[in-house]
């Protein structure tokens, strides 16, 4: 893709050739994106761990007429993602960086806290190496002058989450960076967009028991997702109504909203693999 007048940058027209990469490609959202953008002329990069489960998104892709390679890769190891990164962007430049991979374990039932296994994992996977593997791709997307970067954050970074308290602080470490490498990307013609969802119908919230308010489709979600991102957009925060629930925490003293966030009980099942 070459470098995009004005007028040309605020959606990416269909018939031009891209590479887009996408982490956690395997399930849920990451797997819906691909779909979403898979047509002739596109070349769809997944990510994830299952080989299994990224070669049939990698053939849903494939059927809709877009070329695939995939990669199982475990996202605990930043040095490996960025390495890996570099090759795929040195052989194909990537176009679009979509960093959905993500875990969500909470507190397990009766402990106090989150293991510190699950807190230093959770930290490498949803903060240390996306942070890694978009700088890298930032630097090389700013020399081009041309790039999106999409980055899964989640409304959980906007609350004091007693049972998830790694996942809220991985995810709130993820939007500020986020957002901070748009500013820095800004003279380049690199858009950074966060996306941070409420609850969306994927394997990682099918895991939870309990009500789940607002729960989007993963089809519509990915589409709302890609849109964004494709016309460069700072952030996006769905549904809206999670605007609201942060606007009330910001508003309430902490005493309180933290008397009312320790009182919700979730019960969340082990991954199915
Ligand atoms: N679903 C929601 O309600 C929701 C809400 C807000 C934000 N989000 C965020 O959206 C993103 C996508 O979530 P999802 O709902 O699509 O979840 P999902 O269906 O559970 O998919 C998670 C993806 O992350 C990959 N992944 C997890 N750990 C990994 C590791 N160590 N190395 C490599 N890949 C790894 C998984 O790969 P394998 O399965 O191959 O291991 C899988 O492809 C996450 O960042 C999540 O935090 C989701």
């Amino acid at each position: 893709m070459g470098i995009m007048s004005k007028k040309e940058e605020k959606t990416i027209p269909n018939s031009v050739k891209h590479h887009v990469l996408i982490t956690g490609g395997s399930s849920g959202i990451g797997a819906a994106l691909a779909s979403y953008y898979a047509r002739p002329g596109v070349h769809i990069t997944l990510w994830g761990r299952n080989e299994a489960r990224l070669q049939e998104t990698a053939r849903k892709s494939q059927e809709k007429g877009a070329s695939t390679s995939i990669l199982a890769i475990d996202l605990s190891n930043a040095a490996q993602a960025v390495q890996a990164l570099i090759e795929a962007d040195n052989i194909n430049p990537v176009d679009i960086l979509i960093l959905s991979a993500g875990m969500a374990d909470i507190r397990p039932a009766g402990a106090k806290t989150e293991t510190s296994e699950t807190a230093l994992q959770m930290s490498l996977v949803n903060f240390a190496t996306p942070v890694a593997m978009a700088t890298e791709a930032a630097s090389r997307m700013a020399e081009r002058q041309t790039g999106r970067i999409g980055i899964l954050g989640s409304v959980a970074s906007f609350h004091d989450l007693p049972l998830a308290t790694v996942y809220s602080g991985s995810k709130a470490g993820l939007g500020r960076f986020s957002t901070a490498l748009r500013a820095a990307m800004e003279p380049y013609n690199v858009k950074v967009t966060l996306i941070a969802p409420g609850f969306i119908d994927t394997p990682m919230s099918q895991r939870l028991e309990g009500n789940q308010p607002f729960l989007v489709p993963v089809d519509k979600a990915a589409r709302q997702i890609a849109r964004s991102i494709n016309r460069g957009q700072a952030k996006l925060v769905f549904p809206w109504v999670f605007q609201l629930t942060r606007l009330l925490e910001a508003l309430l003293p902490s005493a309180i909203s933290h008397r009312i966030l320790r009182a919700l009980d979730i019960m969340q099942h082990p991954p199915e693999n």
